[in-house]
């Protein structure tokens, strides 16, 4: 890991614990890879096939990367982002100025005026029970409106086979053995097509695999270590968390082999889903 991110893990874990729980997120890690994140948002977006919007919501906002797409295309929307972190939610108030942010859980949100869109780029990975959260998410839609939905299709690949294994195996593991058993499972393209269409909805879903290309295993693990790699970092302390990178990058090298001019590619598959009412 990068002098730099390794300063950043720390400063993370040290404001989680500042703040009280586990679970804060890093907006400076997770902003290192902007430009690729926002790649996936900006591709949802392109499968919106609304012409305008009045209302919009972008659940699970983070820095404002997704909010601030959202208010490119619908300038004249009322844009709110939701997240549960401050931190992430600051940044998005400083980032895009025009839309309004609440701290909120997306699994108690519950507007009582439907929106024409509802926005969630990476983020209902994190929350469990999709065939009643996606149906629930697309009753908040008006008529005409969209739910847009992208997430990560990680579970089999090397990076979080590896995350899980260096968590089972190493002195941490009876304090994360409950992280390896709620890491997120997205369903098959098939089960959100079946649940939204039985809610009514018009319904689109394709995958698309991305291929990152980062600065050798470091850039891997930097890539994690603002994502996926945080439920699993946030319980330890300092020294543990030293001891856990280096062995995930251990895991990952025979994986992530850098190419002749030292980039590693990253496979990342992503699944997409637009459901219209
Ligand atoms: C990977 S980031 C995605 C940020 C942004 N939407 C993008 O397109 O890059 C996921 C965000 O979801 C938020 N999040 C995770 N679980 C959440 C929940 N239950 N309710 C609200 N926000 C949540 C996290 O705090 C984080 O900011």
């Amino acid at each position: 890991m990068t002098e730099a991110a390794s300063r950043a893990v720390r400063a993370g874990v040290t404001a989680a614990r500042q703040s009280g729980g586990a679970g804060e997120w890093n907006p400076a890690l997770y902003m290192k890879f902007v430009a690729e994140r926002t790649r996936a948002a900006r591709d949802l977006l392109g499968g919106v096939p609304l012409t305008e919007a009045r209302r919009v919501a972008d659940l699970g906002c983070g820095p404002g990367n997704s909010a601030e797409l959202l208010a490119a295309r619908f300038a004249e929307a009322a844009i709110v982002g939701l997240d549960t972190s401050e931190a992430m939610l600051a940044h998005a108030r400083q980032r895009v100025p025009a839309a309004r942010f609440v701290r909120q859980d997306i699994a108690t949100w519950s507007p009582e005026t439907p929106y024409d869109l509802v926005f969630a780029n990476a983020t209902l990975q994190f929350l469990p029970r999709h065939e009643t959260l996606l149906p629930r998410l697309f009753a908040f839609v008006a008529e005409r409106g969209c739910l847009a939905v992208q997430m990560p299709i990680t579970l089999h690949e090397a990076s979080h086979a590896a995350m899980r294994l260096v968590a089972a195996e190493g002195p941490w593991a009876r304090r994360l053995a409950p992280i390896v058993r709620t890491q997120p499972v997205i369903a098959a393209f098939e089960d959100y097509y079946e649940w939204l269409a039985a809610a009514g909805a018009k319904v689109e879903v394709w995958t698309t695999t991305y291929v990152h290309m980062l600065d050798g295993v470091e850039g891997v693990v930097d890539w994690f270590a603002g994502s996926g790699l945080r439920p699993f970092l946030d319980p330890l302390d300092e020294a543990e968390r030293e001891a856990f990178l280096a062995r995930y990058r251990e895991a990952i090298a025979d994986s992530y082999a850098p190419r002749a001019d030292g980039k590693v590619l990253l496979p990342y598959p992503r699944l997409f889903i637009v459901a219209r009412r």
